[in-house]
């Protein structure tokens, strides 16, 4: 029997109820499937990698199939490196197509027998992405029910200091 490793990458700043369904879906088709967290120190990203990392693993752990990764450099020799066969990626609408397509042909060229595969989020999740996240959350919109509370959590320290009382606030409201 074929034993399917895939990849799931992507920035994960942050992680999304749309990518945690994906992350769902694509553990019922793959055997093994490993989500890989860029590195992307060019990018800026509002959570470390530390942090992205550590808030994918607490929201997987429930997938016996799910592994949890980081990488940098390019994408196919993670797979070859993790001997995946395949490339999972989300896509929410016809303006995604564009840029996946665009990737998974390149990705193709570099390695021709690395497949792409792209699956549908749930439709609640379509116009979930993690840059207006941060933007609605930044300008004070809710994002309840969007990204898992544990996310909404790190969202309100992130952006407001740590509550009053919790470990480092003293320090944050010195500041
Ligand atoms: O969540 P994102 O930002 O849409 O994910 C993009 C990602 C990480 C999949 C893409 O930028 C990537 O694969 N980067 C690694 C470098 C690489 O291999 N680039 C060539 C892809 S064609």
């Amino acid at each position: 029997m074929k034993n399917i490793i895939a990849i799931y990458p992507g920035t994960f700043d942050p992680l999304t109820n749309g990518h945690l369904d994906l992350i769902e879906r694509g553990s019922k088709i793959f055997d093994k499937l490993i989500v890989a967290i860029l590195r992307n120190p060019e990018k800026e990203p509002l959570f470390s990698l530390a942090e992205r990392q550590e808030m994918m693993e607490a929201m997987t752990r429930r997938y016996g199939n799910v592994e949890i990764d980081v990488f940098e450099g390019l994408l196919v020799e993670f797979a070859m490196k993790h001997k995946a066969q395949a490339v999972l990626r989300g896509i929410r609408a016809v303006s995604d197509y564009e840029y996946e397509l665009q990737m998974a042909m390149m990705n193709r060229r570099l390695d021709p027998e690395l497949e792409t595969v792209f699956m549908l989020p749930a439709e609640k999740y379509s116009y979930v992405s993690s840059r207006l996240i941060k933007e609605i959350f930044q300008l004070g919109g809710s994002v309840r029910g969007l990204v898992p509370d544990l996310v909404e959590d790190r969202l309100r320290v992130k952006v407001n200091g740590p509550e009053p009382g919790a470990p480092g606030a003293e320090k944050a409201g010195k500041k």
